[in-house]
This record gives C-alpha cells, sequence and structure tokens, in this order.
C-alpha cells in the first residue's frame, strides 16, 4: 500500500518572534507533492506561523495539549483553543512529556482521545529507553505504550492518527537508528496492529524520529514501513530540513 509520507518539524521550545520569522520565510519554498511537510511551533507562535504559512503548503501541529476542556486549569491549553490556528495535528506521547513531565500511558490515552473528539489527528510518540532496548524490551514497550490508546480509542481510530517510532536513545543524541533498525521496529508495530484491524495496519503511517539528518534521511525513506519523520533539532534549520523533505520525494 502507498501511503503519503509526512516530514514532520517538532521545533520543541525553541524560538522567538525573529527566529521563527525567518525560519517560516525559509520554508516557504517547499512544493513537495509526495509529502506533507508538517511544523510544530510552540505555543505562543502559532498564530504568526499560521499567518506565515497561510499561503504555503505548511501543515501547523501542537506540541501537545491539556487533558482538560476548559476551566480553572492555569497554565493548560485547550483543544478548542488549537482550534483557533488551524493546528491538524498534535503531538502526544513524546519521551519528553513522559520522562519529564511524568505523562503516563493513560494521560496520553486520554489527550489522545480528547484530540481525535476534537477533529485533531494525534501524532502518537512512542519508543524505548536505552536500558529497555538494551533488556530486549523494546517491542514490548512500543506495544504496551499502544495498546493503552487501542484500549481508550479503538483500534478503528487509528485511521485517524500517526504513529511516531522514537528510539529515546536516538533523541538529541546525533545517534540516529539505523534504517534497517528503524524498519524492523516499524514492521512489528505494523504486525502488532494487524492482529487488531488489518486494514487499519496497512493505512497508519508510521514516522521515525531520533537524530533525523538530511544525510541519513534518504535510506530512512527507503524502507517499506517508514512513512517519514518526526525531526527534532534539524527541523530548526530551514536549509537542512527542506533537505529532508526532498529526501522523502
Ligand atoms: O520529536 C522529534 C524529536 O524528539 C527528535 O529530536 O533532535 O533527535 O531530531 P532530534
Amino acid at each position: 500500500m502507498i501511503r503519503r509520507k509526512i516530514v514532520a518539524g517538532n521545533w520543541k521550545m525553541n524560538g522567538s518572534k525573529e527566529s521563527v520569522d525567518s525560519l517560516v520565510n525559509g520554508l516557504l519554498e517547499i512544493e513537495s507533492q509526495a509529502s506533507e511537510v508538517v511544523v510544530a511551533p510552540s505555543f505562543p507562535y502559532l498564530s504568526q506561523v499560521e499567518q506565515l504559512a497561510s499561503k504555503s503548503q505548511l501543515v501547523l501541529a501542537a506540541q501537545n495539549v491539556s487533558d482538560e476542556l476548559k476551566g480553572a486549569f492555569t497554565g493548560e491549553v485547550s483543544a478548542s483553543m488549537l482550534d483557533d490556528f488551524g493546528v491538524k495535528y498534535i503531538l502526544l506521547g513524546h519521551s519528553e512529556r513522559r520522562s519529564l513531565f511524568g505523562e503516563t500511558d493513560s494521560l496520553v490515552a486520554k489527550k489522545v482521545a480528547i484530540a481525535l473528539n476534537a477533529g485533531f489527528a494525534p501524532m502518537l510518540c512512542i519508543g524505548e529507553t536505552l536500558e529497555e532496548r538494551e533488556s530486549e524490551q523494546t517491542l514490548e514497550v512500543c506495544k504496551r505504550q499502544i495498546q493503552a490508546v487501542i484500549d481508550t480509542v479503538g483500534i478503528d481510530k487509528f485511521d485517524s492518527l500517526v504513529i511516531a517510532y522514537e528510539p529515546v536513545w536516538a533523541i538529541g543524541t546525533g545517534l540516529s537508528a539505523s534504517a534497517e533498525q528503524a524498519q524492523e521496529v516499524h514492521s512489528l508495530i505494523r504486525a502488532f496492529l494487524a492482529e487488531s484491524s488489518k486494514s487499519v495496519a496497512e493505512k497508519v503511517q508510521i514516522l521515525y524520529g531520533g537524530s533525523v539528518k538530511a544525510s541519513t534521511s534518504s535510506a530512512l525513506f527507503k524502507m517499506p514501513d517508514v512513512d517519514g519523520a518526526l525531526v527534532g533539532g534539524a527541523s530548526l534549520d530551514a536549509k537542512e530540513f527542506i533537505e529532508i523533505v526532498k529526501a522523502a520525494g
């Protein structure tokens, strides 16, 4: 099955009005037919990026959403608020949210349900730590993280979400998983989904994230079960990000 590739840039907690202007203007030339190009700025810059990118191919993503719908939750951002900024995707379950902010599988699953109910496409981030990989728990961890979402929203809702496999040991380290390592885990993830629904497993896009660079992306994108990339550091450099988009076709 042909699955449209997605190249998404997770800007994390980086940026200023000036740097966002410069980065987005550097990306406006992108005219990829084959891939969907997504940028995920921090909340304060969503409006600015929406306006700058309004006539471009760029698609907006948010980096998080509250598990509450509205009300006395200081500092939180609700799904309905994101609706005001033309957001399509919401990153959920990112390893930094899990490790630094204590987001559990069940909280991630609740946020996925909220995002889906509000009409967004969750980008469900999963992945193992180095310790878990070294103790051969990679698949067990990915299955556990996915199963929590299946139990909450049902397998059919996976038609409306994207999975991002991000081995924690590859995030921000400069040490990407090899294309073969990524393919192996992506194919196992797809096989696990197929146990619940063959059609969903065939359709769901599975992105790789973890030190993706222009120099490593071509090999990654050649892999049959790698449907794109979720890029961190390299997405903050317009030229590098454009090269990754070009590699996706
Ligand atoms: O969400 C993508 C991010 O975690 C990967 O970061 O800097 O290793 O590309 P980086």
